[in-house]
Order: C-alpha cells, then structure tokens, then sequence
C-alpha cells in the first residue's frame, strides 16, 4: 500500500448465484469477515439482478439497477467476484453483468478494476477452473486487471461447509492467501 493511498480500500463483493443457500454467497461472506484490514469487502447482494442485458434498454437510458450497480463499481477500488460454474462455463446472470458493466466502451466500471476471481462448485473436479478462464477473458477484453493467482477454484463445496460456515481449513489459508496478495494488487493496479 502507498503511504498516500486511503484505507482500507473499498472492495465490491458480489456473489455470482442468486441461490439462497449459495456456497458462493458463503464463501464471499467468508472472504468479508476474513478480508485483512487494509481491505473493507461491501457485499452488493442485488448486483446480479438486472435485466437481460439489451442494447435498446441501453439506448433509453440505463436501467435504475444498472445506474446503481455502475456507480457501487465505480466507486470501487477493486471486485471480488465469487461464481459459480454451469455447464462447465460462466452462469448466465454473471455474463449478463459483466456484459451491462462493459458498458459504455471506453468508460465501463470494469475498466482498469482490479478483480479477484473465486469460486466454488458441487463437482469433484476443477472448483469453477472452466468458468474463471472464461471471465478472464472477457474480463480482460474489458480492460479489468484479474489477479493470477493464487487461483481459489473449490471443489466438492458440499463437503468444505458445515452450513453456511467454511470450515475446511485448506481452502480457508488460500482464501486469506489470495485475500493478502489482492491488498497488494489493489495498490498497484487500482485506477488513480
Ligand atoms: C451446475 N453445477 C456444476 N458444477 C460444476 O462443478 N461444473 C459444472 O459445469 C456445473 N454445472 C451446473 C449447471 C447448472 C445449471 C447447475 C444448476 C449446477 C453444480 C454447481 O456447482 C452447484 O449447483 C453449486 O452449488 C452452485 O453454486 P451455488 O449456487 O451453491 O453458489
């Protein structure tokens, strides 16, 4: 952190799933209780709640919800995005707020954003691996910055949380692994 830089940095959270019981949406709460100081996580609990992205929709004026969530990211020193994995790609609701907040070219929320990408998934294979390679790249078409690692693919969900409680403690270290190493990231890539 630069001795000029205001603390803590102010991170979005949203969770990718729009289930009540979402493993993701408790990993995210996890990542927020855990955050190290010089991170403050503000869960954005509606952020995937908006309309099916159209470019008439656009053309008349920006939706409310996407006038809300354009300025909670804009006003973000960083995202901590945490999704879930369908059909071995990126669910439909994250696309669609990736795609609104690529928006308007050249003066999209995402852009020059430091993201941190998690993500936890049921199967016993890859934690999410296929769906955070696919929001890499959109993510980096838009001008995001996706920190590389350390990578936090979950997998076997189901057996890593009593609840909504993680207690899987190897997945807890890389979660305050990558949460350290963002507060680092977010230093040096932040939009000045
Ligand atoms: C899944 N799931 C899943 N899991 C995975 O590891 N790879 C996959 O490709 C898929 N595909 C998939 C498609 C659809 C439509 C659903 C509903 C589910 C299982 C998924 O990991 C599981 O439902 C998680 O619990 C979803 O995350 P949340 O809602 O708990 O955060």
């Amino acid at each position: 952190m630069s001795p000029v830089d205001p603390v803590p940095y102010r991170i979005a959270g949203i969770a990718g799933s729009l289930r009540r019981a979402s493993f993701n949406k408790s990993l995210l709460a996890h990542a927020a209780a855990v955050a190290p100081p010089s991170l403050a996580i503000d869960v954005l609990p509606d952020a995937l709640r908006l309309p099916l992205f159209d470019q008439d929709l656009e053309d008349a004026g920006d939706p409310d919800e996407v006038v809300a969530l354009r300025a909670a990211l804009a006003e973000a020193d960083g995202l901590l995005l945490v999704t879930p994995e369908y059909n071995f790609g990126v669910p439909g609701p994250v696309k669609n707020m990736v795609d609104w907040m690529s928006r308007p070219p050249g003066r999209a929320p995402l852009r020059d954003k430091p993201v941190l990408l998690m993500g936890a998934s049921t199967g016993r294979l890859g934690g999410t691996v296929q769906a955070q390679g696919q929001l890499r790249i959109s993510l980096a078409v838009v001008g995001a910055h996706v920190m590389a690692s350390p990578p936090v693919l979950v997998a076997e969900a189901g057996t890593r949380f009593d609840g909504d409680v993680l207690v899987d403690e190897p997945t807890q270290k890389i979660v305050a692994l990558a949460l350290a190493r963002f507060a680092d990231f977010v230093a040096t890539h932040r939009p000045r």
